[in-house]
């Protein structure tokens, strides 16, 4: 009896007194898995419920009594967006959360330089870590369908391949500070207009070959512990619950592991939320409280409307546990990791990886020779040559406008964002730039500034405002009068131009209205150009923009939207300290019809009778981008009912996909593969020596497309399948190797559902450009 009495003393001692040790879940030598299921089976069932779901505007609650802390969430995918207070979108006021703002992804992408995204994604947990964020909602990786789309900014461009290939680092780079990487929108969110309740019809060979590529790397290569579902529909069912999506293809054929949160307000229905995969609930009843409900969070899909269905027996614990466990493993990848760096907030560190990942992404598209202003022989406008003495003017609202502000999630408030103009200045001056003009005559490069044009003077996003005035009086006859005549007396003019961030011009929320510049910029350029030919154009944006002056406007660059150091780049790249690398991630397009989504009017969509839905079918299919443009016409044509048929145009991209100039020239020559035969599970090597035949160092990017010479189902005429950037000093030249396996030659077959490489003969086509292939090499697959 004694015995029986000491025995269960000590069963209770150590069920109460026991050492971390005892309790598994605590214990940090013990595997997670086992510690999960440990905390699963201490929880409650209201606390498993709360874990599903919100409970303030970005954070879910932890299990208190456990020792789980709350889970901190936020945007993403460019800085860490500012504090908002727990029930509001409305600033929490707080003065210690401005960033740093890096560039947006469509500038990342257009690096072409994996280890920037790797950067990129680094430097952004560190600054998640400070602010106590566990969970950063992106990046962003639906493909760039039409130079439309509101979000394009946030996202990686239009190819599979190179937004697969950048998507990896960022994710790996972010969660190897603990912090967690929310990809989003998964999947096919291609329209911002009526985001809800687009209902997209695409083919499974697109889908898969098209728009879920990056998802799956972020998945299978990168190790994403989160996934953000789209507010769009596919195949009738909403995304944040799509069992297609959800339940067979993210968790059942990538075997992912991590926790699907709902897009904010992207829930719909309790029932297909417990059963087709949604594990986390964020943003139904989006202004919260307002809505007028006493606890807006209890009336969540995920809250007490399941587990009303779990007490009248309609469903037992059995997925509630599954969504559970995928919350806890995300606890203990993030909060529950005690061994993550502290982080650090806006440090030096960070403002280099944004300024590097802003010059190495922006892209000279055009750097056609101009008589000089002697007329003595012709000469490249760029770049600009800083000990010369002459006049630069500087045109346009985009010169001084901020771009961290505005856009809809993504906006941040940033400790500081030098503005095109100001770095310009600053690069010549050591300064900000002061009206008027701080250089008289004769000392050297005189910097002016005209507006040219008034677009977005706002400013301001939930709160955060610029601090700056663009308030303007003068009529547009006054401002056109006032540059044209500064123009007339400029050596150069440098334009700054393009979208800016408000609504309709590269926004969530909204797609754009047109392809054209607003604002009367296709006028203004017109006009400066008719007194002064030596324009540079600069475009700030997130997509391409209808040029119809583009032949007679002898440089452009596209700048993007770049964060915090933007002048600071510009600068670099304008005075050639820096010798501009980046290609472009998307097809540039003359004119709008020129993109298979528009030449087959499937966008955006057909109103269901009830107005509530509206379906999109992606006509196009896999033929995106410079997949689209590669296609002869009548193949085009044959895809076009008849009423469009003798529409289809048949123009060349104004820039292609993967075109970008630099200040030197690059050879490629010698392709040499290590095989002309290839197995089914062999692996080849093509090697190319690239030069430096130009005088000044710099980088570019070999590109290696592959083309199906014949297969059973229709292909493009090529598809990206490699890259490597390489840097290269003048006269240098080095051998490139680039390797392709069985997947870089297959398609997704939509009979089998599984992706094949078909025997027989493709080519390897190596160039710097889609348009722009220097070698090709034939070979076989056996
Ligand atoms: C956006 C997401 C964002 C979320 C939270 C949604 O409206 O679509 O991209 O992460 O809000 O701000």
């Amino acid at each position: 009896m004694k015995r029986l009495l000491t025995g269960l003393l000590f069963i209770i001692c150590s069920l109460f007194f026991s050492p971390a040790g005892a309790q598994v879940y605590l214990d940090e030598n013990m595997p997670i898995e086992q510690r999960i299921d440990d905390a699963l089976s201490r929880m409650t069932l209201d606390e498993k419920i709360a874990v599903i779901h919100a409970q303030s505007k970005f954070s879910s609650p932890g299990v208190k009594r456990l020792g789980f802390p709350d889970l901190w969430t936020d945007d993403g995918p460019h800085g860490v967006r500012p504090d908002v207070l727990w029930d509001e979108w409305v600033q929490a006021g707080q003065s210690n959360d401005s960033c740093v703002a890096f560039p947006a992804l469509t500038c990342l992408a257009a690096t072409w330089n994996p280890e920037m995204a790797r950067l990129y994604g680094t430097s952004l947990g560190e600054e998640a870590l400070y602010r106590n964020k566990s969970v950063i909602l992106g990046p962003g990786v639906n493909i760039n369908r039409t130079p439309l789309g509101g979000r394009n900014f946030e996202y990686m461009g239009e190819d599979p391949y190179l937004t697969s290939s950048m998507v990896v680092p960022y994710v790996q780079g972010l969660q190897s500070k603990g912090v967690a990487s929310c990809v989003k929108h998964y999947a096919l969110n291609n329209d911002e207009e009526y985001r809800h309740q687009v209902n997209v019809k695409v083919s499974d060979r697109a889908l898969h070959e098209i728009y879920l590529p990056a998802f799956r790397a972020a998945v299978q290569q990168g190790g994403a512990w989160a996934i953000m579902g789209a507010y769009n529909l596919y195949n009738d069912q909403h995304n944040c619950h799509n069992s297609i999506l959800l339940n067979k293809i993210l968790k059942h054929d990538w075997g992912f592991d991590g926790v699907v949160i709902s897009d904010w307000g992207g829930c719909h229905n309790t029932e297909e939320a417990i059963v087709n995969g949604l594990d986390l609930e964020f943003g139904t009843w989006t202004d919260g409280l307002t809505m007028g409900r006493t606890n807006a969070y209890d009336s969540y899909h995920m809250a007490e409307a399941y587990k009303q269905l779990i007490k009248e027996g309609k469903y037992t614990t059995k997925e509630l546990d599954e969504k559970v466990r995928r919350v806890l493993r995300l606890f203990y990848r993030t909060t529950m990791n005690h061994h993550k760096p502290y982080g650090f907030l806006c440090s030096e560190a960070h403002y280099d990886a944004a300024r590097k990942i802003a010059q190495e992404g922006i892209v000279l598209l055009r750097n056609e020779k101009i008589e000089t202003r002697n007329g003595k022989g012709a000469a490249s406008l760029l770049p600009l040559d800083k000990s010369k003495s002459q006049r630069i003017l500087v045109v346009g609202e985009n010169a001084i406008k901020m771009m961290t502000v505005g856009g809809g999630s993504s906006s941040l408030k940033a400790q500081h964002e030098i503005l095109p103009l100001d770095g310009l200045s600053r690069f010549l001056t050591g300064h900000d730039y002061i009206l008027p003009s701080p250089l008289g005559e004769g000392l050297g490069v005189r910097l002016d500034f005209a507006r040219g044009y008034v677009g977005d003077t706002i400013q301001t996003f939930d709160g955060v405002s610029t601090g700056r005035s663009l308030y303007e009086t003068r009529s547009q006859a006054e401002l056109t009068a006032e540059a044209v005549e500064k123009a007339r007396q400029a050596d150069v003019v440098i334009f700054f131009g393009g979208l800016n961030k408000s609504d309709y011009q590269d926004c969530e929320g909204h797609d754009r209205k047109r392809y054209e510049l607003s604002y009367g910029q296709n006028e203004l350029i017109e006009a400066l150009l008719a007194v002064n030919p030596r324009l540079v154009y600069i475009n700030i944006s997130g997509n391409a923009v209808a040029m119809p002056w583009a032949n007679k406007v002898p440089a452009i660059l596209q700048a993007w939207f770049l964060g915090s150091e933007a002048g600071n780049a510009i600068a670099d790249v304008l005075f050639g300290d820096v010798n501009p690398s980046g290609k472009l991630p998307y097809t540039w397009f003359r004119q709008l019809e020129d993109c298979g989504a528009h030449a087959l009017k499937a966008f955006p969509g057909e109103w269901r009778d009830d107005h509530k839905i509206i379906d999109e079918e992606y006509k196009e299919g896999i033929y995106v981008g410079y997949r689209w443009s590669d296609l002869p016409a009548k193949v085009k044509r044959s895809m076009a009912s008849p009423s469009l048929k003798s529409q289809i145009s048949n123009l060349k991209p104004l820039f292609a996909f993967g075109h970008g100039l630099s200040y030197t020239s690059f050879n490629i020559e010698n392709i040499v593969t290590d095989k002309m035969e290839m197995t089914a599970t062999g692996n080849m090597t093509l090697t190319v020596s690239v030069k430096n035949t130009g005088a000044c160092a710099g980088a570019t990017i070999v590109q290696l497309y592959i083309r199906d010479l014949k297969a059973s189902v229709d292909r493009p005429v090529k598809e990206l399948k490699a890259f490597q950037k390489v840097f290269l000093l003048p006269g240098e030249s080095r051998e490139v190797t680039l390797t392709i396996g069985r997947d870089a030659l297959s398609f997704y077959d939509e009979r089998t559902q599984e992706w094949t490489a078909e025997p027989g003969d493709f080519e390897a086509l190596i160039g710097f450009a889609s348009d722009d292939i220097k070698e090709k090499v034939r070979f076989e697959l056996r």
